[in-house]
């Protein structure tokens, strides 16, 4: 049996400047699970994501991925073996259509034999079949969203780390796109870690979170114990929260 944590992350320090913008964050994520990271804006989420999937150098630590000690791997490597990403500001590639941007992805990990049959898996997977030959500057956000995640889903990771992939979404599209996530999650045994700003979605979806905020690990633990965790509700949840406690 498997239980060694699929990402293992220990006292990682990223600084820009004299700004520790991620302080000696150490954590684990077991493989299948779906873990939220949240904190506040500016609290170093998506400078932890750039570090873990090797956009960033860290300044300090290790990030154990399969096993692997992946620090300072370049994010290729890192997508090719089995950790991909989507990214805060969407990164579609606007002119091209969805198609061609789920294949963008799927060059990563495919060749020319077999890219194609990972396009049509992904498109259907990701309900994306009517929408294929739109070019991505036409799709509204929901759309846009998909293609995102279709593209990271393309390179075939065992881990996605999403960064605010459903921002932006009403209530009824950020609930389908967190059901296909469920889905991925049950039937592709897809590992996740992911940054999004609606509490009652994280608290829905995960089986574990991380509260950063100011760069530290402040808390972790299942959403019930985040929940109710003093030092969560007045760093991040904040007086409204509180408010609605004491009520
Ligand atoms: N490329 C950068 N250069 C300088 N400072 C940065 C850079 N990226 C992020 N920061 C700073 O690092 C801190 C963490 O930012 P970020 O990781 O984007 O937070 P979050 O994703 O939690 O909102 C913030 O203070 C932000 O201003
Ligand atoms: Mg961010």
């Amino acid at each position: 049996m498997d239980v060694e944590p699929i990402l293992k992350v220990t006292n990682l320090t990223k600084n820009f400047g004299n700004l520790v913008a991620v302080n000696r964050a150490s954590f684990k994520v077991n493989r299948g699970e779906i873990v939220g990271l949240i904190g506040p804006n500016g609290a170093g989420k998506t400078t932890l994501f750039n570090a873990i999937s090797g956009l960033y150098r860290p300044e300090e630590g290790t990030i154990f991925f399969k096993g692997m000690n992946i620090t300072n791997w370049l994010p290729h490597r890192i997508c090719r073996l089995g950790m991909s990403r989507t990214f805060q500001v969407t990164r579609a590639f606007t002119h091209m259509t969805v198609e061609d941007t789920v294949r963008v992805g799927a060059y990563n990990r495919f060749n020319e034999n077999n890219v194609q049959d990972k396009v049509e898996q992904v498109i259907k997977v990701c309900d994306l079949v009517d929408i294929r030959k739109r070019v991505c500057e036409d799709l509204g956000l929901a759309s846009l969203r998909k293609v995102e995640l279709a593209r990271a889903l393309a390179t075939e990771p065992e881990m996605l780390l999403l960064d605010e992939a459903g921002a932006g979404l009403n209530a009824t599209e950020l609930a389908a796109f967190m059901d296909l996530i469920k889905k991925l999650n049950q039937e592709s045994q897809i590992t996740f870690c992911v940054v999004e700003h609606v509490m009652q979605m994280v608290m829905g979806l995960c089986q574990q979170i991380v509260v950063l905020d100011s760069g530290e690990i402040i808390a972790s633990g299942t959403p019930n114990q985040i929940s109710n965790n003093v030092r969560v509700i007045e760093a991040y949840l904040g007086k409204r929260a509180v408010h609605a406690r004491n009520q």
